[in-house]
């Protein structure tokens, strides 16, 4: 594309008030304590974030000082973020509540657990912020799984399916996020009545792909496919940015909240 020079100036004044709308939109106001627990490759990128928007992280758990996870410590934070693994999540939850303060959920894999986790925080009067993805662009790439999903419905012919793609450390498969995408497809899409995590065997089932390989952060597609062509939209995420900053974003929307708070509340869709 060629822009003359009045459109040039014209071009940049609009990406300076899309970036004005950006930091006004996410900008932070108030400096919290936030406790750490799980410090590997999320637990980091978070503690960037959460610094550069001017928070502190004094207190830090992982797997080597649970010495150091207790309720004492955990009160002098105004918030939890736990990216932890699936075994340990429910316990540093339960924990949290205990201590009376807000956790930000982003392990995946424990929503078996969902039931128990949401009677606890509404014993405790306490406030739980759950993502399967915390990413701003997959919580938009849900919703147009949606769309697509109830403009499909009445067109027989195509066949619905799912990639996910994530690096070899992962634990749980599918992902939540497919897992996420997979409810939502189900919900608009009459047909499928259930996902299976492997090639759909029958009309009834949605299938997801998983497949592990080197680092890579996360791709998720979204596949219809008939006898004369097939229609793919996918999420790619480039690095694990995206995730941090939704993490903190939630941590900072808790404040004040009470009870069961997604992504659909942070990001009012
Ligand atoms: N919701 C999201 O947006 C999102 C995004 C990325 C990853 N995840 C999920 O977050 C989790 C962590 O991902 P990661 O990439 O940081 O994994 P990771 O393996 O790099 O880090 C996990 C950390 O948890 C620590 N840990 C294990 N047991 C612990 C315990 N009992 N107490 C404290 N710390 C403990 C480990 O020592 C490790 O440092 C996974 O479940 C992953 O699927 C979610």
């Amino acid at each position: 594309m060629c822009l003359s020079k009045n459109n040039r100036a014209t071009h940049l004044a609009l990406l300076h008030l899309i970036d004005y709308y950006i930091f006004v939109v996410y900008l932070n106001e108030t400096s919290m304590n936030i406790a750490l627990i799980g410090y590997g490759k999320m637990g980091k990128e978070i503690e960037k974030i959460a610094h550069s928007r001017g928070h502190k992280t004094p207190v830090i758990i992982d797997i080597n000082n649970p010495e150091d996870f207790t309720k004492e410590n955990l009160r002098k934070c105004d918030v939890a973020i736990e990216f932890t693994i699936p075994s340990s999540a429910i316990t540093n939850y339960l924990n949290c509540f205990e201590a009376g303060i807000p956790v930000v959920s982003g392990t995946t894999g424990w929503l078996e657990h969902k039931d128990e986790i949401f009677g606890k925080c509404k014993e405790y009067a306490g406030t739980f912020f759950y993502a399967s993805n915390f990413s701003v662009g997959v919580n938009l790439f849900f919703e147009l799984n949606k769309k697509l999903a109830e403009l499909m419905a009445p067109h027989k012919d195509y066949n619905a399916e799912m990639k996910e793609v994530h690096h070899t450390q992962k634990l749980d498969a599918p992902s939540g996020t497919a897992i996420t995408l997979a409810e939502g497809l189900i919900e608009k899409l009459p047909k499928k009545e259930k996902w299976v995590n492997h090639a759909g065997q029958s009309a009834n089932e949605l299938g997801i792909i998983s497949e592990r390989t080197g680092n890579v952060p996360g791709i998720h597609s979204i596949k219809y496919d008939s006898e004369v062509d097939f229609i793919e939209v996918t999420h790619s995420a480039k690095n694990r940015v995206g995730f941090a900053f939704g993490a903190v974003l939630a941590a900072e929307f808790c404040l004040g909240e009470k009870g069961i708070l997604t992504m659909k509340d942070l990001l009012k869709l």
